[in-house]
């Protein structure tokens, strides 16, 4: 079902989620088309995660294309209509407000904007810990906007974090299918 389907992976700066989203890349590798895409910060931030260097050498291992990290490589996205589907995993808060308020000034952001332009599916996969504090307004936003998809989320850490959220990132594959076919996986709220 989806065998040839092309999909952008955009990586944004929450780094504790990676070896997640690699994970999920390895899978889709198997039957898609991937590319990966990073914002700046994330193409270039070394943290107690690991080298920026490192992550891009995996990607580009898996997906056996370079990794799409700068504004004027992801303006192509959209008149070459390189993507079916988008997929922003890990979105941080930064790129959600950017999103929501239509900034565009991150390779992830035009690719989102470049590839809505043609009316396709954008899937953001957040991970934030100001999601029920400061970015719940943006998130508000962008349920509501047409083409955005969000893969389930949950609190992650109630107690200690109360305002954090973060995506099931094994429900990738499932959000991906659902927006294909113009739905939003349900429930969106995990417990
Ligand atoms: C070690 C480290 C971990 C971070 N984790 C997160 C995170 O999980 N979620 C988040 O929204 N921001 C996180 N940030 C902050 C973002 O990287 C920062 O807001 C950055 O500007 C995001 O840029 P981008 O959205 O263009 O990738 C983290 C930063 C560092 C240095």
């Amino acid at each position: 079902m989806r065998s040839g389907l092309k999909i952008g992976l955009a990586l944004c700066g929450s780094y504790c989620t990676y070896e997640k989203v690699i994970a999920a890349a390895e899978r889709l590798s198997g039957e898609c088309d991937l590319t990966a895409i990073m914002s700046e910060t994330a193409a270039s931030t070394d943290s107690r995660f690991g080298k920026a260097e490192d992550f891009i050498a995996r990607l580009e291992s898996i997906t056996g294309k370079p990794v799409i990290k700068t504004i004027t490589a992801a303006e192509r996205v959209g008149p070459g209509k390189l993507f079916d589907v988008i997929v922003i995993a890990p979105c941080t808060g930064n790129t959600l407000a950017k999103l929501a308020n239509a900034i565009t000034d991150t390779s992830v952001t035009m690719a989102a904007k470049a590839h809505l332009r043609n009316g396709r599916p954008v899937v953001i996969a957040m991970s934030t810990n100001d999601a029920l504090s400061g970015g719940a307004m943006n998130i508000a936003q962008l349920l509501n906007r047409k083409n955005f998809y969000f893969v389930p989320f949950g609190q992650d850490d109630p107690i200690g974090k109360p305002a954090s959220l973060a995506a099931n990132f094994d429900l990738i594959e499932e959000t991906v299918d659902a927006a294909l076919a113009g739905r939003q996986l349900q429930p969106i709220l995990l417990r």
